[in-house]
Formats: structure tokens, C-alpha cells, sequence
């Protein structure tokens, strides 16, 4: 499974630890930046994320800011996106287990390391139940395309 990662300067050091994580576990990572400490605007990598899952480079993706949520709004812009911003590794499992989330968001100014370790392995090991949120999900998709 691939695996595109994206991040802000707040999460540089981070992002290199999460994708050494996933490597060692057989994932194969796409990074599409930032790849240094430099400040940089994270709507750029939420859209490059968002856009790999979209255009079926990558099955599934991380991005990571200061907080998670600038750069998980900027990803779920992109119409068939749901970026799910989590703190707790209960989250990290039900956005794919009930809202079949193609991408985690977490903040590195939130969460350590180890916790950003467990987010990501509830993430990546946990499938889509589908049956009755099968519609939810629908549903969602309907708005975006209704606006
Ligand atoms: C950068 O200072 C910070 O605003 C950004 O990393 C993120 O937390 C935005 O949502």
C-alpha cells in the first residue's frame, strides 16, 4: 500500500519519524513535502495530498501541521476527500471504520510521538465497514456535489 505524506514546517521532524514508522511496517511512501524546517504555507501540501489520493497515486495519506486542521481543511477542498483530523487513536480508527476516510491529519503541536505513532497504525490497519455508512458517506459526497 502507498502511503503520501504531507506536512508544514511545524511538522517536519515529525513527518520524518512517521515515515520511517510506516517504511519499517512495508508501506511505500510518497512524500510530497515540505522537506525542511523553512516556513512554508500547508494548504500547498493539504492540496498535494489530496490530490495523490484523488488521482489514485497513493491509497491512502497523512498530513500533519501544527494543529491538523488548517492543512486537513485545505485537502478536504478537493471535491471526494475526507481528511480526518484526530488526537486519539479511537478517532484515528473509527474515520475509516464508519466515514471511510482516505486521509489522517494530526497536529504536531498536539499529539507526541508515540501517539502519532498508535493514530497512524489505527488508521492504516482499520478497513471501511461500509453496510449502513455506506449511505452516510454518500450523503456527504451529495452536499459537495449539491454546492
Ligand atoms: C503554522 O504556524 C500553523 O498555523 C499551522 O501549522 C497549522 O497549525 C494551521 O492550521
Amino acid at each position: 500500500m502507498k502511503i503520501a505524506i504531507g506536512n508544514d514546517h511545524t511538522a517536519y521532524d515529525l513527518k520524518l519519524i512517521i515515515a520511517e514508522h510506516i517504511k519499517k511496517k512495508g508501506y511505500e511512501v510518497l512524500d510530497l513535502g515540505t522537506h525542511s524546517s523553512e516556513k512554508c504555507d500547508y494548504p500547498v501540501y493539504g492540496e498535494k495530498v489530496a490530490m495523490a489520493i484523488k488521482n489514485k497515486e497513493a491509497d491512502r495519506g497523512i498530513l500533519i501541521c501544527g494543529t491538523g486542521i488548517g492543512i486537513s481543511l485545505a485537502a478536504n477542498k478537493v471535491n471526494g476527500i475526507r481528511a480526518a483530523v484526530c488526537s486519539d487513536a479511537y478517532s484515528a480508527k473509527m474515520c475509516r471504520a464508519h466515514n471511510n476516510a482516505q486521509i489522517l491529519a494530526f497536529g504536531a503541536r498536539v499529539v507526541g510521538v508515540d501517539t502519532a505513532k498508535m493514530l497512524v497504525d489505527e488508521f492504516l490497519n482499520t478497513e471501511f465497514e461500509g453496510g449502513r455508512h455506506e449511505n452516510r458517506v454518500k450523503l456527504i459526497t451529495e452536499i459537495e456535489e449539491r454546492n
